[in-house]
């Protein structure tokens, strides 16, 4: 993949009590030529501005959405923010090719072990299942949508834990950054943190 602009779009509700994002948003902020942007930050009130939000993404190549897993989907903001964001004649519909090319990854962290999440697990569904609204707007607008960062398990994450989650994000981050991914092998991976080590080599 060549070298992207980056654009870190970053939704917590809660961001005061985060241990898990926390960390990954330090993380972020240590990358030089990412952009970061945490949405519940610029619109407490859910007013978001839709040009600024449609400048911010016509300037970067790769959309990173980064939020925790809540009710198996994003938190509230990120989809009022793709309800006013994503408008028709502009990311989807005639003429409506602005995001295309682009490519979007989701960041998500999940307090429920990998194995929950599968039909044998308590969840039943796998995440790429639960993200099948996000997989159908990218397609939607033109954008590739990247196998998922996934952090499974982060109700038991220990510092260690959350040490080796936020190197490995700011790992990715940089090699994304700089066209460092073969992402014919990122695309063959159920999440794309499964063996970083092995795909950043
Ligand atoms: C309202 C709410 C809903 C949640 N829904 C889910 C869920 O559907 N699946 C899951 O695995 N974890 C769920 N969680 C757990 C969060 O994803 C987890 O706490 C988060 O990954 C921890 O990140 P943080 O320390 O930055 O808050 C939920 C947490 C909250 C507060």
């Amino acid at each position: 993949m060549p070298a992207a602009r980056i654009l870190v779009l970053f939704a917590h509700p809660a961001f005061e009590r985060s241990r898990v994002h926390r960390r990954l948003v330090a993380a972020v902020r240590a990358q030089h030529g990412v952009t970061f942007h945490d949405l519940y930050e610029a619109y407490p009130d859910f007013d978001v501005d839709v040009r600024r939000e449609q400048e911010l993404l016509l300037a970067h190549d790769l959309i990173v959405l980064q939020h925790p897993f809540y009710w198996y989907s994003t938190p509230p903001l990120v989809k009022q923010w793709i309800d006013l964001v994503l408008e028709y004649g502009w990311a989807y519909g005639v003429r409506g090719t602005a995001l295309r090319g682009k490519r979007l990854l989701s960041a998500i962290s999940a307090g429920g072990p990998e194995a929950s999440y599968g039909r044998s697990g308590s969840n039943y569904f796998t995440v790429r299942e639960l993200l099948a609204p996000l997989v159908q707007t990218a397609q939607l607008c033109g954008l590739e949508l990247l196998p998922p960062f996934v952090l499974y398990g982060t109700h038991g994450f220990d510092a260690d834990d959350l040490a080796r989650a936020a190197d490995e994000y700011g790992r990715l981050l940089a090699a994304l950054r700089d066209g460092r991914v073969d992402l014919d092998a990122a695309r063959a991976l159920p999440r794309i943190n499964l063996d970083l080590g092995a795909l950043l080599a």
